[in-house]
């Protein structure tokens, strides 16, 4: 068994920096481990403009520990009344390397988003035409579907019939958690990815009421049965360059999690590597992790790949119960990290 681990620097191809404090606490987790990662854009209010786009990566840099080379990728938040003209703009100019489409009302701050995806043909043929990639929130948010299968009637109803009728659309299915998008993906062309969260390949739902309502646990889209966290651990680990890594790290302040009527998402960004590692490790396939988390998002992306490097140590490590971080003047924001108090058999060196 190997006890060092060395990897090409991977990159996050989705997650959550926020803004203000929560950026300034949250941000060091994450450039600490990727060299560049695919912000999303669900601020309040969202990133809908390319002034938005670059004044937002302007306080992501800002944030940044000294000396600390990351790169943030920024993207545009789709709503109703998304201007093709002015996607195309930000994508030309560098500012934004994709788009996200939400839902209306699907998850955290998303009630600006797509209330009518059919509607979105002019924005759709603009993104063909320009190759700029599609990220989906891929949900549907009719009440009378059952929470568990959102994910599934949302291929079947929007995704499906989207990609037929844009078969050269670049899209990404992001965060997925289930057997039938793994199969949808498979099935697909070179041009539909997916990325795979360290916690839906870690947990199912049962984590979410196991010794009382655990709020941690909670995220959307929602974990769901084993037999698809299976099918995800297979996908994440077959060698197919169509999943990659998106940790989807979706931190919010340990007070709104355990409320009456808590957020949904989990903060996995501290030990996001080290979560993948005891998968692929669990799973004998230490051998393909790299290339899940380093060379198949660039190339879907059509960035190189990093040159620096990144080593894994065989070291358990107990994750903090809680972390409490701090914002540049110091103020705390308590969060509490995916895997807390568990042993993770790796560690960043
Ligand atoms: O659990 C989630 N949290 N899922 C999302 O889609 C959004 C995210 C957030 O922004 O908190
Ligand atoms: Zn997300």
């Amino acid at each position: 068994m190997p006890t060092e681990l060395s990897l090409r620097q991977p990159d996050d191809w989705h997650v959550h920096l926020r803004d203000g404090a929560m950026l300034e606490a949250v941000l060091p987790a994450t450039a600490r481990q990727f060299a560049r990662a695919i912000v999303m854009p669900n601020l309040t209010p969202p990133v809908t403009s390319v002034a938005a786009a670059r004044a937002y990566a302007g306080r992501i840099r800002e944030a940044l520990p000294p000396g600390s080379r990351f790169e943030p990728l920024l993207t545009a938040y789709l709503t109703d009344h998304t201007d093709p003209a002015e996607l195309e703009r930000g994508f030309r100019a560098g500012v934004w390397v994709a788009c996200k489409l939400y839902p209306a009302r699907a998850t955290t701050n998303a009630d600006a988003g797509v209330s009518d995806i059919e509607a979105l043909t002019p924005v759709l043929d603009t993104l063909e035409r320009i190759g700029m990639p599609l990220l989906l929130h891929g949900e549907v948010t009719d009440p009378s579907i059952d929470i568990f299968d959102r994910e599934a009637v949302f291929i079947e109803r929007h995704l499906a019939p989207m990609l037929q009728r844009h078969p050269g659309l670049k899209a990404v299915l992001e965060h997925i958690t289930t057997s039938d998008a793994v199969a949808f993906v498979r099935a697909g062309s070179g041009e539909l990815a997916a990325t795979i969260t360290p916690h839906h390949l870690h947990i199912n739902r049962n984590a979410m009421f196991q010794g009382g309502l655990r709020p941690d646990f909670y995220c959307l889209p929602v974990a769901k049965r084993e037999l698809h966290r299976l099918a995800l651990r297979a996908a994440a680990t077959s060698g197919d360059p169509r999943f990659f890594l998106g940790t989807d790290s979706a931190p919010h302040s340990r007070g709104a999690k355990e409320s009456a009527c808590g957020c949904a998402g989990i903060f996995n960004a501290p030990f996001a590597i080290e979560s993948y590692a005891a998968v692929f490790e669990q799973e004998q396939a230490l051998d393909r992790l790299e290339a899940f988390a380093s060379e198949f998002g660039p190339s879907f992306y059509g960035l190189p790949l990093n040159s620096g490097r990144i080593t894994l140590v065989r070291e358990p490590r107990q994750v903090p119960r809680r972390l409490e971080l701090h914002d540049s003047a110091g103020q705390p924001v308590e969060l509490v990290p995916f895997h807390s108090g568990e042993t993770l058999p790796w560690q960043l060196s």
